[in-house]
This record gives C-alpha cells, sequence and structure tokens, in this order.
C-alpha cells in the first residue's frame, strides 16, 4: 500500500511511526513531513492548506490511503476531495468537521442533544455582545466562532478585557472572517483532560486520556501554545469518569452527528473539564491533538493502520484496540521566544538520545539542511519515554530531553508534576 500523511508536525511524526509498522506499507509520503520524517517518509514540499495540491499529488501517486493530520484541510473539505477522486482517506467530510470548525455549531449541537459544556451565547453583532458583557458575571471566556490559529479564545477577567477581545475580533478582524461570530461562555474551573476516540459514525473507541499543558511555562503561566507536553494517561480521570463521559459526552455527540445528518469519521477529540459538577466539553476537535498524539500512540499495542481503515470503511467494530500498561509522558523543545517570535536554522545534536529504549523523538520544527539536521520552527522536537509509571516516564523523558542540544532551545520543567503530586497524594 502506498500511504500519504498530511502535515509536518510532532503528531505526524507519531502518526507516522505507528503507520509505518504495517507490513502492508510499501511507500509513505509526508506533505509537507519534517526533518525526522524524512527518515521513514519521502518528504514533498506540499502544504497541509494546499487542497488542489494535496488531491493532485494523491491521484498521481497511485495513494491507497491518506491520513491527515491537522485541522484546517479537514474543515476545508480535504477529505470529502480525496473520496471524490476514489482515494480513501481517515478524517471527517467537511460537514462533519464543522464540530472543531465552527464554535456556534458545536455549542449548539451540545445544547440541543444535552451535551455538558459550559453556558454560552452567540453574537452576530458586536453592539449585541457589548450589551451583554455589561450584565455577565466575570471571569468570561471569548471564542471567534472559526478557526484561529489557536488564538481565539480569550479568558477576560474583567468587563474591560472582554470588550477589547470582542472589538478585536468582530470589528478589526483580528482572526478575518473566523471573527465574525463570537461565542461568550461561562468560565469553568477544574483540570483538563483530552480524550481521542475513533469513530465511524456507529462505532467509538476511546483511546487512553492524556493531560495537554498548553502555557509556555512553568506553574501554568505564560502565553498559551500549541502545547509543551502531554502525559498519558491522564492522572485524573478516573475508570468511573471514563464511564461517565462514554454515557454522556461520547456517544450522544456521535449520535447528535448522525441525527444532524453530519456522520462524523476519523478521530474526534474531546478536550474536558472535570468540573465539580462533572465532566464539561470545553472543545471538540475534528482530529488528532498535538501533543496528546505524542503521548498517547507510543502506548498503543495494536495496528493503527488497520484501525484506520475500519473506521474508513465502518467496520471499526471488528477491530481491536489495546494499549499496553505505564505510561507516556512527552516533554516539547521548543525555540527561545516561542509562541513569540523566535530564530531558527540552529544545528540539533540529538545525542544518545535517540538510542534509548522505549523513548522516542518525534520531529516538528526541524529540517534536514545539507546533511544537517537544523531547527525550523517554535516547536522543534517532542521527546517521549515510555514507562512502568507516570513518575518513571517523566523522569525518561526528561533525560533523554537533556541530552538533546540545540541553540536556545527551551522546555517546562514540570510536565506531569502537578498530575503526579495529586495522584501519589491520593494513594
Ligand atoms: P483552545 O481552544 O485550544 O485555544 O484552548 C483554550 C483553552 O482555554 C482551553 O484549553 C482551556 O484551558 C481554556 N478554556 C476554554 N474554554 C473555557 C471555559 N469555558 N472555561 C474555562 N477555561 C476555558
Ligand atoms: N492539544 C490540543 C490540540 O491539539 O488542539
Amino acid at each position: 500500500m502506498n500511504l500519504m500523511i498530511v502535515g509536518g508536525g510532532g503528531r505526524e511524526h507519531a502518526l507516522l511511526e505507528q503507520l509505518r509498522k504495517n507490513p502492508r506499507v510499501d511507500r509513505i509520503y509526508a506533505l509537507p513531513g519534517n526533518g525526522g520524517m524524512a527518515a521513514h517518509a519521502e518528504c514533498v514540499p506540499i502544504r497541509a492548506t494546499d487542497i488542489d495540491g494535496i488531491v493532485a499529488f494523491a491521484s498521481e501517486h497511485a495513494i491507497d490511503f491518506a491520513v491527515i493530520g491537522p485541522d484546517d484541510p479537514l474543515i476545508a473539505g480535504v477529505c470529502d476531495r480525496l473520496r471524490a477522486a476514489n482515494i480513501r482517506c481517515f478524517g471527517p467530510s467537511k460537514a462533519a468537521a464543522a464540530i472543531e470548525g465552527s464554535k456556534s455549531f458545536a455549542k449548539n449541537l451540545m445544547r440541543k442533544y444535552g451535551i455538558p459544556t459550559a453556558d454560552y451565547a452567540v453574537f452576530d453583532s458586536a453592539a449585541d455582545a457589548y450589551a451583554y458583557l455589561a450584565a455577565a458575571n466575570y471571569p468570561v471566556v471569548i471564542k471567534a466562532d472559526g478557526p484561529a490559529l489557536g488564538k481565539g479564545v480569550v479568558i477576560a477577567n474583567t468587563r474591560e478585557e472582554a470588550l477589547l477581545a470582542v472589538r478585536a475580533m468582530m470589528e478589526e478582524g483580528a482572526f478575518g472572517s473566523s471573527g465574525s461570530r463570537v461565542v461568550v461562555e461561562e468560565y469553568l474551573t477544574g483540570v483538563e483532560a483530552s480524550v481521542l476516540a475513533l469513530t465511524d459514525g456507529t462505532t467509538l473507541i476511546p483511546l487512553i486520556s492524556a493531560l495537554d499543558h498548553k502555557r509556555a511555562l512553568d506553574g501554568d503561566l505564560g502565553l498559551n501554545t500549541g502545547g509543551m507536553g502531554a502525559l498519558a494517561p491522564n492522572p485524573y480521570y478516573t475508570t468511573e469518569l471514563a464511564r461517565a463521559c462514554m454515557e454522556l459526552i461520547y456517544l450522544p455527540t456521535m449520535r447528535a452527528m448522525n441525527a444532524e445528518g453530519k456522520p462524523f469519521s476519523g478521530c474526534l477529540f474531546f478536550g474536558l473539564m472535570l468540573t465539580q459538577h462533572g465532566p464539561k466539553v470545553i472543545e471538540y476537535n475534528c482530529r488528532f491533538g498535538d501533543p496528546e498524539t505524542q503521548a498517547v500512540l507510543p502506548l498503543l499495542e495494536t495496528d493503527l493502520l488497520e484501525s484506520m481503515l475500519a473506521v474508513e470503511d465502518g467496520r471499526l467494530a471488528e477491530v481491536p484496540v489495546r494499549f499496553r500498561a505505564g505510561s507516556a509522558c512527552c516533554v516539547v523543545l521548543a525555540s527561545e521566544g516561542y509562541p513569540g517570535a523566535y530564530q531558527t536554522g540552529f544545528e540539533i545534536s540529538l545525542g544518545d538520545a535517540t538510542r534509548a529504549k522505549n523513548v522516542f523523538v518525534y520531529h516538528a520544527g526541524t529540517k534536514q539542511e545539507q546533511g544537517r539536521l537544523v531547527t525550523s520552527g517554535g516547536r522543534v522536537l517532542g521527546i517521549t519515554a515510555v514507562g512502568a509509571n507516570a513518575r518513571g516516564a517523566q523522569r525518561a523523558a526528561y533525560a533523554a530531553a537533556g541530552q538533546i542540544h540545540f541553540m536556545h532551545a527551551v522546555c517546562r520543567r514540570d510536565i506531569g508534576e502537578r498530575a503526579i503530586l495529586w495522584a501519589e497524594r491520593g494513594e
């Protein structure tokens, strides 16, 4: 089989490492891939947002199965286009990808079908939003309706902050058309959990849970990033919670999408807040999470490609999905300055990190340049270690990360720490 992976981040590298284990695979192309993926895939300089380019490449290179990593091409309908060209793929239709592409669609779906989420109101006019904010309780959360490169969420502690956020989104076009509609949400407190689930619209199989670390600095301070590390499973996400989420959130979401005539096929990501009043959905994503995937997939025991093919064929129920015991911790090495401005082009020395057993070095912002591996992005590498327990995995991940060097490398020193301490105290 010829595979194509669309995307070039740590998530896609982690997908590649699982997919290439399948003995039926002949060739793998990555569009555009990265400096690490190049070891096992042919990297092709086509951007993940170039839908025409992706479809043309797949048709010309006899691609048997395409796996789409990022949200943008899914929201733009790349899977519809591929299927129309008789190319099988893993990912939702454009209609179903609206569950991530439009926050108002997702919120209205949850309200209509009784799926627990934060209270909210939707506004198409800035004047109406201002009037609402004059009488709101603070903090509130302001969200641009459409995709905004992970920057469309503002937690406003005061009315002034809320008004500024609405003005930027609705009147100053900070996120283009994505901000012409905003959702104003109740602020929830609790701990967060990420759950990725495979679904073909009939069967839904949650993968092991994960804990993301979105803020740039230790102690959850600093700016929001694409994710600075992850721990799987998430210590806060108990078996009881998993059972409750399946009944109250996951299956109802799958059925709601069917009832709306938008059956979801692919990986459905549930961003959860575990509140005092039970688990609530903060957001849906229509794809694998990053960096969660880099902590979840190394624990997968069964064959990912067979599961993905089964999703596309609507026979997910027939294929077992199993995880091994233990934990995985992913520490992201980033370029100093990220998520703001940073420099690239520094040579990377991986040392012995890649030789350690149970350590996986996933590339994100790297590229090969004249035989050298150099930095090319904000998040450069995700270093994942698997261990018998969360503490063991965390220590091994930091030990491996410590062997890797490039100029101006930074990482959080506390990935998993608070959750691990919480779990240790509870025992
Ligand atoms: P994202 O949508 O990935 O940019 O994430 C925004 C982040 O904002 C989430 O991971 C939460 O930490 C936070 N967040 C979003 N919605 C809420 C809410 N209703 N209450 C509290 N925090 C929220
Ligand atoms: N880690 C959250 C996301 O992938 O959007």
